[in-house]
C-alpha cells in the first residue's frame, strides 16, 4: 500500500519540537496527513513499508502510557526498527548526562528520535547535539507535548468539522501542563477562542498575552464551549501545596454532569491522560457519551504517524543534498 503523503505539500521542518515552530499551515499538513492515516488505519491491511530501513528509538527519561505506546506503534505500522530505551530519571543528571546520551545516540544512528524528559528544553538540546536524525518532543518539562495537541486538534476536527471559531476550555492546572501551552499555541493558531479555566495558583502569570481568555469559575469559563479540555493536578512538578486539598479541587473545579451543562449540549468531553477520576473529573462525565477520550488514544496513533512519515521525507531530502563524501 502507498503512503497517503503523495497528497500533501513537503512538511518543511527538520524535527517537531514545539507547536511554537509551526505556522498554521504546518499544522493543517500534519492534520490532513494524519486524517488520512486514521482513516487507513480502519482497514484491515495497515502495515506499511514507508520507514522500512529506518532506526526509530523512542527515548523516555519520565513514564509515559499512551505516548511511548503509540509512537511504537506508529513506528511499526511504518515499518521502522523500533527500539525502546527507557532512562530511569533517577539515573539522570541534566547536562552532562544528556550530552553523553547524545554521543551514545549518534553511535547508533538512530534516524526518528522520540525523546520525553523532565527538563523544559531539554528535548531541543538533544537536537542541537545529535547528528542526521528527526528528533521529535514527546514531552519536556511544563514546555510542550506538541503530538498530543495535535491528536487533539485532530480529534476535534473529526468530530466537529473544524476547529475554526470553536470556543474551547482548558480546565485545570494550566501552570506545570505542557499540553496546555501547545494546545494553547496549536488552537489559536487554527483559530480557536480558548478560555483557561483554574485557581489563580495554577495559572500561568500574564497568560493573557496568548490572546486567551482566563476565568476562576467552572460555571463562567465553561459558557457556550463546544470543547472542554480537563487536566490533572501534576504533583510531580509541583514544589508545594498548590491546592488545599483533591476534594476541594473537584469541589470547584472538577466537571460534573451540571458543570458539563453550561457547555453546549453537543460539547465535547477530553482529557490527555492519565485522568484522576474524582480529582479533575467525575466518572459519569469520563465515561460519557460526550466523551471522546478513547478517540484520542486512537487519533494519537495517526498523528504519530504523520509525523514520523513527514520528518523522514525531510531526511530523505537533505541527504539527496548533500554533497558526496558529507
Ligand atoms: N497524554 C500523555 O502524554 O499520556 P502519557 O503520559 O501516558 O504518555
Amino acid at each position: 500500500m502507498t503512503s497517503p503523503a503523495a497528497d500533501f505539500a513537503p512538511f518543511s521542518k527538520t524535527h517537531l519540537l514545539g507547536i511554537s515552530d509551526l505556522s498554521p499551515l504546518d499544522i493543517e499538513n500534519l492534520l490532513d496527513r494524519a486524517n488520512a492515516w486514521a482513516d487507513r488505519n480502519a482497514l484491515p491491511d495497515n502495515k506499511h513499508a514507508i520507514l522500512r530501513g529506518r532506526t526509530h528509538i523512542n527515548l523516555f527519561f519520565e513514564a509515559s502510557t499512551r505516548t511511548q505506546s503509540s509512537f511504537e506503534i506508529a513506528g511499526k505500522r511504518l515499518g521502522a526498527d523500533v527500539m525502546n530505551m527507557s532512562v530511569s530519571q533517577s539515573s539522570v543528571k541534566k547536562g552532562e548526562t544528556l550530552l553523553d546520551t547524545a554521543v551514545t545516540l549518534n553511535a547508533m544512528r538512530p534516524d526518528l528520535l522520540v525523546v520525553r524528559h523532565h527538563g523544559s528544553g531539554a528535548v531541543e538540546l538533544l537536537a542541537r547535539k545529535v547528528a542526521n536524525c528527526a528528533v521529535i518532543n514527546a514531552g519536556d518539562g511544563s514546555h510542550e507535548h506538541p503530538t498530543q495537541a495535535l491528536l487533539d486538534a485532530l480529534t476535534i476536527r473529526r468530530h466537529k468539522g473544524r476547529v475554526q471559531g470553536l470556543r474551547v476550555a482548558i480546565c485545570g492546572d494550566i501552570a506545570h501542563s505542557r499540553v496546555a501551552r501547545s494546545n494553547i499555541l496549536s488552537l489559536s493558531a487554527l483559530g480557536a477562542e480558548v478560555h483557561l479555566i483554574g485557581p489563580a495558583t495554577l495559572m500561568p502569570p500574564a497568560i493573557e498575552r496568548m490572546g486567551v481568555k482566563v476565568f476562576r469559575s467552572m460555571e463562567e469559563g465553561l459558557e457556550g464551549c463546544d470543547v472542554i479540555m480537563m487536566l490533572r493536578l501534576q504533583r510531580e512538578r509541583m514544589s508545594g501545596a498548590y491546592v488545599p486539598s483533591s476534594r476541594e479541587f473537584f469541589h470547584y473545579y472538577g466537571l460534573d454532569a451540571k458543570r458539563l451543562a453550561r457547555a453546549k449540549p453537543d460539547a465535547l468531553v477530553m482529557h490527555p491522560g492519565p485522568m484522576n477520576r474524582g480529582v479533575e473529573i467525575d466518572s459519569v462525565v469520563a465515561d460519557g457519551e460526550q466523551s471522546v477520550i478513547r478517540d484520542q488514544v486512537e487519533m494519537g496513533v495517526a498523528v504519530r504517524m504523520a509525523v514520523l512519515e513527514a520528518l523522514a521525507e525531510n531526511l530523505d531530502r537533505t541527504k539527496d543534498n548533500r554533497k558526496p563524501g558529507e
